[in-house]
């Protein structure tokens, strides 16, 4: 496992998770409707601006990681078709944060409330899911998926506890 090969991999898509927080507000994806008379479909938490500002964000990170590889900042023998996995991780991504928030209204959890699975994990799979064509061989072992599910939980709690300090957050989980 190289743990560098496996941070650039996968920052495009913490990249994609983390840029809705600030640029996001405004029209929800689900046009504030309901599912089959019963809750929101997916709630206020999810819009537009946010879904677009992951997907733009996300995807320059893996541009900007194809420019630093060719220019060579970034090792060749850390090579990896950037360009291609990061639009990959970036759809996979918001598409990972929309069916957790389903599966959250569902399960009649409130916006914004936490579910410790779902929170972080559902766009860390459909991520992952959606890179797999892109994949250099072996990098996705056993190891490194355990790696990244820690990492995934260690920074989503201690990004939401320095959110809390700033006061960016009233509760810190
Ligand atoms: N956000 C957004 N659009 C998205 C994803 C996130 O605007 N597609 C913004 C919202 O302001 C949201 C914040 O980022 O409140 C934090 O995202 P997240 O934790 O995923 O949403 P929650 O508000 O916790 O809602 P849910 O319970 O549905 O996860
Ligand atoms: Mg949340």
């Amino acid at each position: 496992m190289n743990i560098l090969q496996i941070l650039l991999f996968i920052l495009p898509a913490y990249v994609a998770n983390s840029t809705p927080v600030i640029f996001g507000g405004g029209l929800p994806v689900d046009f504030k409707m309901k599912f089959r008379g019963g809750g929101r479909i997916l709630g206020d938490g999810k819009t537009w601006r946010g879904l677009l500002a992951g997907l733009c964000f996300g995807s320059l990170t893996g541009l900007l990681e194809a420019q630093l590889c060719y220019s060579a900042v970034i090792p060749p023998s850390l090579f990896m078709n950037f360009t291609a996995l990061g639009f990959a991780l970036s759809i996979g991504t918001m598409l990972g944060d929309l069916a957790g928030s389903f599966i959250k209204r569902r399960m009649g959890i409130k916006r914004g409330h936490p579910s410790l699975i779902l929170d972080q994990l559902s766009f860390l799979l459909f991520a992952m899911l959606l890179s797999l064509p892109y994949l250099p061989d072996g990098l996705l072992a056993v190891d490194s998926v355990v790696f990244l599910v820690v990492l995934t939980y260690l920074l989503h709690v201690l990004s939401n506890i320095v959110a809390n300090r700033l006061g960016l957050k009233k509760v810190p989980w």
